[in-house]
C-alpha cells in the first residue's frame, strides 16, 4: 500500500517546512520537495494548510488491563490515544496482577497483540527483591519503581534494595518520586480531613523533593540512565538543571495546567499523586520545558470511574484520563503563543524516542516508521464527558474550547483515526505493533 501525504507542514524540533510524504507499507519511503505523481500511489492526501508530525509517543499510561478493566481496558485507551493523535504508548506495571517478572510482561504483550489501535509497550515493575526479572526482562523499555507507593501496592523504599537495582541492572529506570516516611507522617497529621484539597498537603513539596534528590544520587553514583517521572514542583526542577547528564524529567498536563486553586472548582477530579501544586510551580515547569532542563511531556493517563471518583476524601482514588486531550491543550497553547510547534514535537515525540531508545520513531524520516499524525491548527473543539474514547468517560478539561487537534493518524502506515465532517472514524481493527527498542 501506498499513501502520499503531499503539501503539508512537516513539523521536525528544528524546523516546519512544505513537503511530501510518501508511506509504503509501515515505512516512511520519500520526504521530499519534489513533486510526488499521485497516480503511483494507492491513496493520495492533500493536506494543504495542515501540520505534519510525528506520531506522538506518551511514555507514561496506566491502561489498567489486565485486572482493572472496569476502569479503562486496551481497545477504550488506543481508541482515545488515535483520536489524540498519539501513535505509541508505554504503559506502566501497576495492573493486576503487577508487571514485575519476565513471564507477567510476556503475557501482557501477547494480550495486547490483537487489540491496540496503536503501538504498545510495557514497563517492568521492581519491588525488593526481583532483580533477577529486571535483568533478564528484554521487550520492554525499562524499569518502573515506586519510591514512593501511589494506586496499587508497588514500593520499593528500603536504600539497600534501590542500591541492588541501580547497580546490578541495564536498563534505564524511570521512578515515581514521593517519599514514603513524609508522605505518612503527613497523611497522620490529617488524618482528620475529609477536604481533599488537602492532599497537596500529606503529598506535599517536601515529599516529591525529597524523593527525587535521593533517585538523582542514585542514578548519579551508579552512572545509570534515570527518567524524573511527572516533576510537580519549582525545587525539582532546580535539582534537575544541576544534576548530570544520566537524568533526563519529564512533567504532564495536569502539573502545567491545574493548580491547588482548582480543587474548590474539580474537587477529587485533580486529586492525583503527586500531588497538584501552585500556580507558581505550573509557571516554573513551563519554563522548564522552554530551556531545556525538562524535555519530555507524557500523561499519566489513570483512569478511575466517576463512581469512584465521587467518593469522600481521601477514599476517593487519585489519577485522572488524559491521553486523547494532551496534545490539543499543548497545540492550543502553540496558539497562545507560549510554545512554539516544533517545540511540542520535541517535547511529544523526539525526546521520548530518545529517552527510551525506541526504534524508528519519533521523527519524520525515510526508513521511519510511518507513525505520523496530521493536525488541523486552526480547529477549536470543545471537550464533552460523553464523546470522551476512554472507558470511564470523563475529563477533568470537560467545558474547555481548545484550538488545534489532531484529524487523522497513521499508526505503521495505516489510518487508525480520521475527524471528516465532524464524525469520527476508527480503524475497525487493530493496527498497532510491539514497540522495539535500540540496545
Ligand atoms: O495519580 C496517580 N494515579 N498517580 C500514579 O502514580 C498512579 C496513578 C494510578 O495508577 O491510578
Amino acid at each position: 500500500m501506498r499513501i502520499l501525504i503531499h503539501g503539508a507542514n512537516v513539523v521536525t524540533p528544528d524546523r516546519t517546512a512544505v513537503l511530501n510524504v510518501l508511506i509504503e507499507d509501515h515505512l516512511i519511503a520519500n520526504v521530499t520537495a519534489d513533486p510526488i505523481d499521485p497516480s503511483s500511489v494507492d491513496q493520495a492526501i492533500d493536506a494543504t494548510g495542515l501540520h505534519l508530525i510525528p506520531g506522538v509517543i506518551d511514555d507514561q499510561v496506566h491502561f489498567r488491563e489486565p485486572g482493572l478493566t472496569h476502569k479503562e481496558d486496551l481497545a477504550h485507551a488506543t481508541r482515545a490515544c488515535a483520536k489524540g493523535g498519539v501513535t505509541s504508548f508505554l504503559e506502566m506495571p501497576n495492573t493486576i496482577p503487577n508487571t514485575t517478572t519476565v513471564d507477567a510482561l510476556h503475557q501482557k504483550l501477547d494480550m495486547a497483540s490483537g487489540k491496540c489501535l496503536v503501538n504498545y509497550g510495557f514497563y517492568i515493575g521492581a519491588t525488593p527483591d526481583n532483580v533477577r526479572e529486571l535483568q533478564n526482562a528484554k521487550r520492554t523499555p525499562g524499569i518502573k519503581i515506586f519510591i514512593g507507593s501511589s494506586t496499587g501496592n508497588l514500593l520499593v523504599d528500603e536504600q539497600a534494595a534501590l542500591e541492588r537495582i541501580f547497580a546490578e541492572t541495564d536498563l534505564p529506570i524511570c521512578a515515581h518520586c514521593e517519599d514514603e516516611t513524609t508522605v505518612r507522617a503527613n497523611a497522620q497529621k490529617y488524618s482528620a480531613s475529609t477536604d481533599v484539597a488537602d492532599h497537596s498537603k500529606v503529598r506535599d513539596h517536601n515529599a516529591a523533593v525529597i524523593a527525587t534528590r535521593r533517585a538523582i544520587d542514585l542514578s548519579t553514583r551508579h552512572n545509570h540512565p534515570f527518567h524524573v517521572l511527572h516533576v510537580s514542583t519549582a525545587e525539582e526542577v532546580e535539582l534537575i538543571a544541576a544534576a548530570g547528564p544520566t537524568i533526563t524529567a519529564e512533567v504532564c498536563p495536569h502539573h502545567l495546567f491545574f493548580n491547588i486553586d482548582d480543587y474548590d472548582r474539580l474537587g477529587s477530579l485533580v486529586k492525583m499523586n503527586p500531588s497538584i501544586k501552585t500556580a507558581a510551580d505550573n509557571e516554573r515547569l513551563f519554563q522548564a520545558l522552554l530551556d531545556g532542563t525538562i524535555g519530555v511531556i507524557a500523561t499519566d493517563h489513570a483512569p478511575h470511574t466517576l463512581e469512584e471518583k465521587d467518593q469522600p476524601y481521601p477514599a476517593c482514588p487519585s489519577g485522572l484520563p488524559a491521553v486523547e486531550n494532551y496534545l490539543a491543550l499543548m497545540l492550543n497553547q502553540v496558539n497562545q503563543s507560549r510554545c512554539s510547534i516544533e517545540q511540542v514535537v520535541s517535547w511529544m515525540c523526539a525526546a521520548p524516542a530518545r529517552v527510551w531508545n525506541i526504534k524508528n520513531k519519533g521523527h519524520i524520516l525515510e526508513g521511519y516508521d510511518a507513525d505520523l499524525t496530521l493536525v488541523d491548527l486552526s480547529l477549536s473543539r470543545t471537550i464533552e464527558n460523553q464523546t470522551q474514547q476512554t472507558k470511564c468517560r470523563w475529563s477533568p478539561w470537560a467545558g474547555e474550547t481548545l484550538t488545534g487537534w489532531a484529524v487523522r493518524t497513521f499508526v505503521m502506515g495505516k489510518e487508525a483515526y480520521r475527524l471528516e465532517d465532524r464524525t469520527e472514524h476508527f480503524a475497525p481493527e487493530p493496527v498497532g505493533h510491539e514497540i522495539e527498542y535500540d540496545r
